[in-house]
């Protein structure tokens, strides 16, 4: 049984609290315990408290001592495109110039072209991209993501997607000791532990987005059936996602497109999430709450109509303002007026080559405090235990309490705050999940 004792953090971030996403003045409550430290086994965490106690029991422990850091869940990012190849520099460039994320796509950059890379890139390649790209996340002290596919948009290459996050997550293959692996890999799931080996230490959440855009060489109606047809039903058989998600657009896919999918995927028994009111309010925060959607993401345009009823039905906005300022825009959306209405609001990097090119959850916290005028406490909430609860897993991560899973990080600063106020500066000092070191 191995065992991990840490010690003298300056403040222990914990989240303790309601087994439930984190509503209104909830937000701002962080359990924070002041030269704390916490004892784990076996990946989990066994006793949490104040430093000098955790010492009396440490044992035969391996200590890991903070030296007056902060420790904190590592972060949770409930919204990313992990998979795509190349990158989109020259659409980084034509907006630097003046030019629109919509005018850029129709003239040949967008979604369209990483698509394009991504279906050209080899099986090797592409793993070996989003190997670095799981390690950025890592660095920045984030330690699960949720993963979207949506850059393949024929059968095959979003199954091949999905494959790969799944291949990145399964103990990686190919080595000598296949069979020593594999016997230390079945005590390990009878512990309840599957990382042994595997290829990124990053979790991952894997989430169907076919309805990205629609590709160029089919029509739009055709794509929609081939999206109902055949590649949910696979996606499904294969259990390659737990979510779908659509991109509810001008443009791409409209209200009756998007609630068609949409609902197809809930009978087959995935849950939802949607990429709406970006670029335009088209009703999309509504159409999450009619189709009873775990989440509605972006949300820039949304209205307090839209935000009633999100809090209605009971969905998780996702809120992604690094796409905002990647994009150069200024339409924030309307974090306090989703704080007062009662929504557990949820803050994710968006990371994706085109309109948000970031791994950084503390560059979120900068601009969710700057921008959307959040405060700290309350943006690490909606980064963590909020965020968790958006992907299904609030009862095992994101917060720091007894029985839930050891995956956490120590920063180098003392106080939680300066993670937000110290922009675009590392300070992730070390990573743990499932109690052992990722980073
Ligand atoms: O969340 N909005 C749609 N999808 C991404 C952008 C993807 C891309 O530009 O490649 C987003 O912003
Ligand atoms: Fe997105």
């Amino acid at each position: 049984m191995s065992s991990l004792a840490v010690l003298h953090a300056s403040q222990l971030v914990t989240l303790s609290g309601p087994k439930r996403p984190r509503v209104g003045i909830e937000l701002s409550s962080l359990g924070i315990i002041r030269n704390g430290g916490m004892l784990i086994r076996d990946g989990k965490i066994e006793k949490i408290g104040p430093s000098d106690e955790i010492e009396k029991n440490v044992g035969d422990a391996e200590i890991v001592d903070a030296r007056g850091r902060v420790v904190m869940p590592g972060f949770v990012d409930a919204h990313t495109h992990l998979v795509f190849a190349g990158n989109r520099l020259d659409d980084f460039e034509r907006r630097s110039r003046g030019e629109m994320y919509e005018q850029i796509a129709k003239a040949g950059g967008g979604i369209w072209s990483t698509v394009g890379k991504t279906r050209a890139a080899s099986e090797s390649d592409l793993l070996a991209q989003v190997k670095m790209h799981a390690n950025w996340f890592l660095r920045c002290g984030t330690t699960t993501v949720e993963a979207k596919s949506g850059y393949g948009l024929t059968v095959e290459d979003e199954l091949r997607i999905l494959r790969v996050i799944r291949q990145l997550t399964a103990p990686a293959s190919g080595s000598a000791a296949d069979t020593i692996r594999d016997s230390r890999i079945a005590s390990k799931q009878a512990i309840g532990l599957d990382r042994l080996d595997r290829e990124t230490a990053l979790e991952i959440v894997p989430t169907f987005l076919g309805a990205h855009a629609v590709p160029r060489e089919v029509a739009p109606e055709e794509y929609i059936e081939l999206i109902i047809t055949e590649m949910l039903p696979r996606v499904t058989a294969e259990k390659l996602a737990e979510f779908c998600d659509v991109f509810c657009e001008r443009g791409y896919f409209n209200i009756d497109q998007s609630r068609k999918i949409l609902c197809e995927a809930k009978k087959l028994g995935l849950n939802l999430r949607g990429h709406v009111d970006q670029l335009t309010n088209s009703g999309g925060a509504k159409l999450m709450a009619e189709v009873d959607a775990t989440t509605a993401d972006h949300l820039e345009q949304t209205d307090e109509d839209g935000i009633a009823a999100l809090r209605k039905a009971n969905v998780q906005p996702v809120l992604l303002p690094g796409s905002v300022y990647a994009l150069g825009s200024n339409r924030y959306p309307r974090a306090r007026d989703m704080i007062e209405a009662g929504l557990a609001v949820v803050l994710a990097t968006d990371f994706n080559p085109g309109s948000s090119p970031t791994t950084s959850m503390p560059m979120i916290l900068s601009l969710a405090c700057t921008q959307m005028k959040m405060s700290p406490a309350e943006a690490i909430t909606a980064s963590t235990l909020n965020a968790a609860y958006s992907l299904n897993r609030g009862d095992k991560i994101g917060s720091l309490e007894r029985g839930k899973l050891a995956n956490f990080a120590i920063f180098d600063c003392q106080d939680y705050r300066e993670l937000a106020y110290w922009f675009g500066m590392p300070q992730t000092e070390a990573v743990y999940v499932r109690g052992e070191r990722a980073l």
